[in-house]
C-alpha cells in the first residue's frame, strides 16, 4: 500500500472520498490504519476524550506532543495530523513555526491542523512555505469557544456563510492541503467543496463534502459527554468494556477466576 502524504491527499479531490479519523493511543492508532483510513488526526479532542477535561482549551503542547508520538508509532499508511492546541500558534508566527516544527521533528508528524479563517492565512503560508503541510479547520472552531459562546452551528445567516465561502478561498491561496468544515449546513459544506481546490472534511458539514472525520470515541460509543447530532455510533465498546469489568471483578470476588486453566 502507498503511504498516504498531504500531496495525495489534496490531489485525491474529485478522485475518491476520505473517510477520516482521530486517534490518540498506539494501539487505536493501529487498528485504524489497518482498516485503511488514509488521515488519521491526533485531534485536542483528546483533552476531553482522554484527559477528562470540560472543552480542548487546556491541552498542553507537551501533551500533544506525547500523544503524536504514540499514534506515530501505530501507524503505517495513514498520514498523521498533528492538532496544535489553543495558544501554540496564535502568539506570533515565529513560535508558531517552532511549535509545528516539533510535531514534525520530534513526534513524526505529516502535517498539522489549525483552526482559524483567513486571520490564519499568513501563517498558513509561513508554515508550507517552510515545509509543513497544513490542514484547516473552520466552521464551528473549538478553541474559539470561549469568544463565540458555546458548541453552535455555524454559517445559517447569509453574512457568515459568506465570510465562511471567503475564508476557505484565503486558506486554499495561502496553501494548505485539504479543509475541515464543522457544523454548518449541509448546503454550505456542498457550496464551500465545489468552490475550492482543496478536498473538504466535514464533522457536521453534511454529505456534499469530499471527506468526513468522526471523533473516534465517538463512532465506538467510548465518550460519556454530550454526543452532537452529528455523530453516528457504529459499535457499544463502552458498554462491552463496562460489562466486562464487572464479569472479571465478579468472578475474582465469587472465586471463579483465576482456574487451573490460567495457573503454572
Ligand atoms: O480535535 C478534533 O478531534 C477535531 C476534529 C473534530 C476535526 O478537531
Amino acid at each position: 500500500m502507498t503511504r498516504w502524504t498531504a500531496s495525495r491527499i489534496r490531489s485525491s479531490k474529485g478522485k475518491s472520498r476520505l473517510a477520516c479519523l482521530t486517534a490518540y493511543d498506539y494501539a487505536t492508532a493501529r487498528l485504524v490504519d489497518e482498516a485503511g483510513v488514509p488521515l488519521v488526526l491526533v485531534g485536542d479532542s483528546l483533552a476531553m476524550t482522554m484527559l477528562g477535561y470540560e472543552t480542548t482549551l487546556p491541552v498542553t503542547l507537551a501533551e500533544m506532543l506525547h500523544h503524536t508520538s504514540a499514534v506515530v508509532r501505530g501507524v503505517s499508511n495513514a498520514l498523521v495530523v498533528a492538532d496544535m492546541p489553543f495558544m501554540s500558534y496564535q502568539v506570533s508566527i515565529e513560535q508558531a513555526l517552532e511549535n509545528a516544527g516539533r510535531f514534525i521533528k520530534e513526534a513524526g508528524a505529516g502535517a498539522v491542523k489549525i483552526e482559524g479563517g483567513a486571520l490564519r492565512a499568513p501563517l498558513v503560508r509561513a508554515l508550507v512555505q517552510n515545509g509543513i503541510p497544513v490542514l484547516g479547520h473552520i466552521g464551528l472552531t473549538p478553541q474559539s469557544i470561549r469568544e463565540t459562546g458555546g458548541y453552535k452551528v455555524q454559517g445559517r445567516r447569509s453574512e457568515e456563510a459568506e465570510r465562511l465561502l471567503a475564508d476557505a478561498g484565503e486558506l486554499a491561496r495561502a496553501g494548505i492541503f485539504a479543509l475541515v468544515l464543522e457544523c454548518m449546513p449541509a448546503g454550505l459544506g456542498t457550496e464551500i467543496t465545489a468552490s475550492g481546490p482543496v478536498p473538504t472534511i466535514g464533522i457536521g458539514a453534511g454529505p456534499g463534502c469530499d471527506g468526513q472525520i468522526l471523533v473516534t470515541h465517538d463512532l465506538l460509543g467510548l465518550y460519556s459527554g454530550v454526543t452532537p447530532k452529528f455523530v453516528k455510533q457504529y459499535a457499544a465498546v463502552g458498554e462491552t468494556m463496562a460489562r466486562a469489568f464487572e464479569t472479571y471483578r465478579q468472578e475474582v470476588e465469587d472465586g471463579a477466576f483465576p482456574t487451573e486453566e490460567q495457573s503454572y
